[in-house]
């Protein structure tokens, strides 16, 4: 067993840390020879809660969790830390407009941005998850300038994953089977679920997507929408948002940043925009990409058509806007 690794969750006391805490300590994320240290962060009022969370992971009797922090102080909760699960975040409450939620949240991220620099270890691995999840990695980026921007991430994993799941059903395959979905953009409805570049294999045999769908006003009408919706369409079943799945998108996320991705298969991933097939510059915007020795570069050369170029401008240009609003934000 190796030397124990500090963790951070945030929004711990929160519903999709109830799950991601259980997958991290059973070592889906950081392989199962890895013991850690856990750091638990959430606000004052959810002291209570995060103490029976605290006592439901003693009660479950983990072998590779070392020992748990739980606390109220970035400080404590960021000191040394190699991997950071930012999920911590204020929802959206009635009547409240995406405008304020957007202030309210990258106030936060600035804040954790800010402890990062000061008390992390300076090669951590950062994933936001809590929204609106690219610019809220940007923000705390901007205010963490001591630590390379490729560290700063955000997710769209669970995007990737409910594609990939719409297209094993349609085909009718397993989702194994489901190779190079891509989610370009941001973490909102404007996302853009490509499957131009994406292969499915049936009956062992390799083909496109679009071959095997065989469907095109599916794939860019139907198709997209689902996906771009699915987050809405479960908050109306279960009246609760997205928690199961989220956290296993958030493993999934730090699982393959940590250990790399298999030659040729790649992973979206919200990540600094260097510019790469049009997209602006200097935005936390979603790519396809490979990932080797624990570094992530956008894959290249890939084919978009007309249709798909269009798409990642209208995503670009609200991750532009959502940027100078931010900006905007915590400059006051
Ligand atoms: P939740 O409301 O159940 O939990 C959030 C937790 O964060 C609460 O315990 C709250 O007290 C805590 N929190 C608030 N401010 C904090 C701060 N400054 N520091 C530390 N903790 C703080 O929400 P849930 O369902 O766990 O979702 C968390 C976030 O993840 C939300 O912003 C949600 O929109 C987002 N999300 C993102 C997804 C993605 O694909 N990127 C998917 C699903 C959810």
């Amino acid at each position: 067993m190796s030397e124990p690794i500090k963790v951070v969750v945030t929004g711990a006391a929160g519903q999709i840390a109830y799950s991601l805490l259980y997958m991290i300590a059973r070592g889906e994320v950081f392989g199962k020879d890895q013991s850690l240290i856990l750091h638990l962060l959430d606000i004052p009022p959810m002291v209570g809660v995060l103490d029976g969370v605290c006592m439901e992971l003693a009660d479950s009797a983990l072998p590779l969790l070392h020992k748990v922090f739980p606390t109220t102080d970035p400080a404590v909760a960021f000191n040394d830390v190699s991997a950071a699960f930012l999920v911590g975040a204020m929802p959206r409450r009635e009547g409240m407009e995406r405008k304020d939620l957007l202030s309210a949240n990258v106030k936060i991220f600035k804040a954790q941005g800010a402890a990062i620099n000061q008390y992390a270890k300076k090669d951590v691995k950062v994933l936001v998850v809590g929204n609106p999840a690219n610019t809220n990695a940007l923000i705390c980026s901007h205010y963490a300038p001591t630590i390379p921007k490729e560290n700063f991430t955000a997710m769209t994993r669970l995007d990737q994953n409910r594609a990939k799941a719409q297209i094993a059903a349609k085909v009718g395959v397993q989702i194994t089977d489901v190779l190079n979905v891509i989610i370009w953009g941001n973490h909102s409805s404007t996302q853009f679920p490509d499957v131009l570049n994406g292969n499915v294999k049936v009956n062992g045999v390799e083909k496109s997507i679009f071959d095997a769908v065989n469907n095109k006003a599916y794939l860019q009408n139907e198709f997209v929408e689902t996906v771009q919706k699915r987050g809405a369409a479960v908050i109306s079943a279960r009246k609760m948002s997205s928690a199961m799945s989220a956290a296993k998108a958030a493993c999934d996320h730090m699982h393959d940043w940590w250990n790399g991705t298999q030659p040729g298969n790649y992973v979206s991933m919200g990540v600094i925009s260097d510019g790469s097939y049009g997209a602006p510059k200097d935005i936390i915007f979603s790519f396809p990409v490979e990932i080797v020795n624990k570094k992530w570069k956008i894959v290249q050369g890939l084919k978009l058509d007309d249709f798909a170029n269009s798409k990642l401008v209208i995503t670009g240009k609200e991750l532009l806007e959502e940027k100078q609003e931010a900006m905007s934000v915590v400059q006051d």
